[in-house]
């Protein structure tokens, strides 16, 4: 029997066939040559990104930007169990594509069907999206969503700033306790930020607090927020690899660094480091930063540059501009280092052994050269170096830093309700007549279910930063 399908229906199946199909065929070919796994891997950053308000990639989604409201412009009843009329096999079929593999002939038929409001009206519960916003945002018992966001807009504390243009965002959507994607973005008047969860305009975001929840024009709360330095350093734009913030962190510990001191940092690559000490001596210290590379000087240089406007814009005031970059090498440094007296020295850069005639000769005694380096391998061609300088330097330490993210959450139904707890069963006969059955307790009634009777999923996260650095911490002595 043959199936009637209107002309545009047609044409639509026959485009949805054919990403498909060339969607299929690409996986295919990625699972043939390992080497494009960069490839896929580029595809899934770019499904959360900043483009122009009517840029040609985005014109479809352009015009739906007043349906991207706060989540505190909706009701609990609209924001929780919105839903809108019954789908077609169309497109249901196209939901289930990645949004940034349709045509836009697809994205503006959707976004037709989307210019009604997102509005419940059968009063009926959609358990995703409820737990995407329950999961996401914690409320005070007996509160409205719309309550809230109105308190935080009217009442801005001491100190507080709201987003401006110009300033470094983090855009964040979490799922089940797991942070789906992150992207770091600058806001920009007239853009708007892209992802698989729909799109909100750079406009509506100018003016709200930090950390607040909006959503998107299909309705998804996403998380915006500032930047802070870590996130800047792991997703600004990188020359060489960049020294991670856990061992960053460390390593001004091992160095005792304070206010006010003066400090030597090499090799610049992308900027890290060179970041973390400046806050580390603020505005009455002064880093000496060196890099060899033309290339890497000049990202470490603009990395620097960007975070300080950003923060100017943010606080009203400047970062203290405390970094001198050079782009020298450091083992024939000795005329630029003539005159400096180093209260620590923090190296990142590759045979840390050949520079350290160089650099120990202006390092306060007593005081500490810490050494970041990728291999155990490096490590021993270190101590081998040091043997044979014989420098006035001590091993003090070798460390690795582990950080093990674990995954804490209240245990849910997939039908987005709280678990609850099962009392332990001691013996049939005890049992008190009229107590719920097992099935009963399964999940609860309650969407508040009273404290400890909630269960709990602990675990180590399934995604772990493996090692980075061997962390080796170097005291300079006197006889
Ligand atoms: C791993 S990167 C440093 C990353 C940096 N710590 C950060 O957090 O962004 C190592 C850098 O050391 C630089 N380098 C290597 N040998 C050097 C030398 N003798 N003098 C100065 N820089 C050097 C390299 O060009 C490279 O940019």
């Amino acid at each position: 029997m043959a199936v009637q399908m209107p002309l545009g229906g047609a044409l639509l199946m026959h485009r949805l066939v054919r990403i498909c199909t060339s969607r299929q065929g690409h996986q295919r070919y990625r699972e043939l040559h390992p080497l494009l796994k960069i490839a896929t891997r580029t595809w899934e950053v770019r499904t959360f990104s900043a483009g122009p308000k009517n840029g040609s990639e985005n014109e479809d989604e352009a015009g739906s930007s007043a349906s991207s409201s706060p989540v505190p412009s909706l009701t609990p009843r609209q924001g929780l169990l919105s839903r809108r009329r019954p789908l077609s096999p169309l497109e249901r079929i196209s939901r289930l594509l990645p949004q940034d593999s349709l045509s836009p002939e697809v994205l503006q038929l959707r976004q037709e069907n989307q210019e009604e409001p997102e509005v419940d009206t059968r009063g009926g519960e959609d358990p995703a999206l409820k737990q995407d916003v329950s999961d996401s945002v914690v409320q005070p018992k007996g509160s409205d969503t719309q309550q809230n966001g109105s308190s935080c807009l009217s009442a801005t504390l001491p100190g507080e700033s709201l987003l401006v243009f110009g300033e470094l965002l983090v855009a964040e959507y979490r799922k089940k306790g797991w942070v789906e994607f992150r992207k770091m973005f600058k806001l920009q008047e007239g853009m708007r930020l892209h992802s698989s969860w729909g799109t909100i305009g750079h406009d509506e975001i100018a003016g709200q607090p930090s950390g607040r929840f909006l959503r998107t024009h299909l309705g998804m709360a996403i998380l915006v927020r500032r930047a802070s330095l870590e996130d800047y350093v792991l997703y600004m734009k990188r020359g060489p690899a960049i020294a991670y913030p856990k061992d960053a962190s460390s390593m001004l510990m091992m160095m005792d660094i304070t206010e006010g001191d003066i400090v030597l940092e090499s090799g610049s690559g992308s900027g890290a480091m060179s970041l973390f000490v400046s806050r580390a001596v603020g505005s009455k210290g002064k880093v000496l930063s060196v890099e060899v590379r033309e290339d890497h000087h000049k990202t470490a240089v603009c990395n620097y540059n960007r975070w300080r406007a950003s923060w100017r814009l943010q606080r009203g005031e400047e970062w203290p501009d405390n970094v001198c970059f050079h782009n020298a090498d450091l083992r024939t440094a000795s005329p630029l280092l003539a005159g400096w007296g180093f209260h620590s020295v923090a190296l990142d850069l590759i045979n840390p052994h050949l520079v350290l005639p160089t650099v120990i000769p202006h390092l306060h005694p007593g005081a500490v050269c810490a050494v970041y380096l990728a291999n155990i391998t490096q490590v021993i061609d270190l101590l081998e170096g040091l043997r044979c300088l014989a420098l006035p330097l001590l091993c003090e330490r070798i460390i690795e830093v582990p950080v093990r993210d674990w995954l804490v959450a209240p245990a849910r139904q997939k039908n987005g309700r709280f678990c609850t707890r099962k009392d332990p069963i001691v013996d049939q006969h005890q049992r008190v007549e009229n107590a719920p059955s097992d099935d009963d307790q399964e999940m609860t009634v309650s969407d508040h279910p009273p404290f400890g009777s909630v269960p709990y999923i602990a675990r180590p996260h399934p995604e772990q930063v493996s090692h980075t650095a061997f962390l080796v911490k170097l005291r300079k002595y006197t006889q």
